[in-house]
């Protein structure tokens, strides 16, 4: 059965629009659901979305009212995709590790015996901030090229004051040199740091007691995860980090559940965390804790594929519960080093069952949700920020199929355009 299609409201034209695009496809996920609507326009007027209609529809003469009128030649239009999951800013690479995972060693035994993440700690803290900026500039133009038009940007690869500034502080860096939403979040409590081998409660005090407020003082960081795992932060010690980072106004997510049940989705649900993500491990208890308070899933099918996880997210009862399911790239150099959506969304399709909607609504609007930003960001609205990719497909469904390509003919971000690729 093909989906219902869309319901426009009656907008009146705007006075003066900056963008017409003209003979296109429009997928607007609003309420996450494809909302097609063929045969289109949309308008843009400074950074918002002002008009969506039917091409027929549209005013006589528009070229009278629009400066720049695109002819999308029936391309499709989404809102750009959100990255709502990542760890874009590190130094060196794991491609040793790799190859030792190959040959049989586990990824927890790699950390258990100082490599992993904390190999990925000493060339962040050997790094110039110059190397740090121009390694994760490279990362954010492929993310342009690939429709990503927001991306959450994690710390957690230095796990001293001093590295974990100089990570945030290139977050902010790469804010101002990129067209891309970018939203910050620290995340100290990624590993207990060599120097603090068996005192891991001395490294939490570090971090409630010293790094918190200076982020906080420096506002370089939105929101606060942790790393609730056996082999990072026990559920105690998160939540003293959670106790410190609400106190001083922070939001809340958490790395939850990935390689087993910690109970930390119930934790974070208590701290109206903004997400749980991973969540392979996730009980029925946790998921209803998360419902209750609304707390987005964020699935990670990169990592679970890269990790060989068989445990996989428990989707169904996510669906039965109406937890919102974002999905996101998880962007770093030891379980997820993918900068393609495309390949993400091919994935939570393959490896954990979510239907193309399902795939695309996470990459868009939940992923915006996850984020706290659904009012402006992740489903073409208008209204709504003027981010939005063009894509030469001939369906939306394309986009999961199509595995690692990247079909974007333009990208603009806050009304702006910022990518066009070569015909
Ligand atoms: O999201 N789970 C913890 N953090 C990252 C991986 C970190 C690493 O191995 O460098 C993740 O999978
Ligand atoms: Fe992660």
């Amino acid at each position: 059965m093909p989906p219902p299609e869309f319901t426009i409201t009656d907008t009146l034209f705007p006075e003066t629009a900056d963008l017409l695009f003209v003979n296109c496809h429009l997928a607007t996920m609003v309420n996450g659901s494809l909302s097609i609507v063929e045969n289109a326009a949309l308008a843009v007027t400074g950074k918002k979305i002002s008009w969506i209609g039917y091409q027929k529809n549209l005013p006589d003469s528009p070229e009278r009212l629009a400066s720049q009128i695109i002819d999308c030649r029936h391309k499709w239009i989404l809102p750009g995709f959100v990255d709502c999951h990542t760890h874009l800013v590190w130094a060196g690479s794991r491609s040793t590790e790799f190859e030792m995972r190959l040959k049989g060693i586990g990824y927890e035994d790699i950390i258990r015996n100082g490599g992993g993440i904390f190999s990925t700690v000493r060339a962040t803290r050997d790094a110039t901030q110059e190397a740090l900026f121009s390694q994760a500039a490279k990362r954010m133009a492929t993310f342009l090229t690939q429709g990503i038009t927001c991306v959450e940007i994690k710390s957690g690869y230095g796990l001293d004051m001093d590295t974990e500034l100089k990570i945030l502080s290139t977050i902010d860096r790469l804010t101002q040199n990129f067209p891309q939403h970018i939203e910050p979040t620290f995340l100290g409590a990624h590993a207990l740091p060599p120097e603090y081998k068996n005192r891991p409660d001395a490294y939490v005090d570090l971090v409630t007691r010293t790094m918190l407020p200076r982020v906080k003082d420096q506002g370089i960081a939105t929101a606060v995860d942790v790393f609730c795992e056996h082999i990072a932060f026990s559920r105690a010690q998160t939540q003293k980090i959670f106790e410190a980072a609400t106190a001083l106004g922070f939001r809340v997510k958490l790395h939850a559940e990935q390689l087993s049940d910690m109970d930390g989705a119930a934790l974070a649900a208590e701290f109206n965390a903004l997400s749980c993500d991973h969540i392979e491990y996730l009980s029925a208890e946790g998921a209803k804790k998360m419902a209750q308070k609304q707390v987005s899933a964020v699935l990670l099918p990169g990592a679970f594929y890269f990790l060989r996880e068989t445990q996989k997210p428990p989707i169904q009862l996510l669906r039965k519960l109406k937890i919102p399911m974002a999905i996101s790239t998880d962007l770093n150099p030891g379980t997820s080093p993918v900068h393609a959506m495309t390949l993400i969304l091919n994935m939570a399709c393959l490896l954990f069952g979510l239907t193309c909607e399902e795939a695309l609504a996470g990459a868009t609007l939940n992923g915006a949700r996850a984020l706290g930003l659904d009012t402006k960001k992740g489903s073409l609205e208008v209204g709504k920020d003027a981010d939005l990719v063009v894509f030469d497909i001939n369906s939306p469904a394309d986009l999961c199929y199509l595995m690692g390509t990247s079909p974007v003919a333009m990208v603009v971000i806050s009304g702006k355009t910022e990518y066009t690729c070569a015909p």
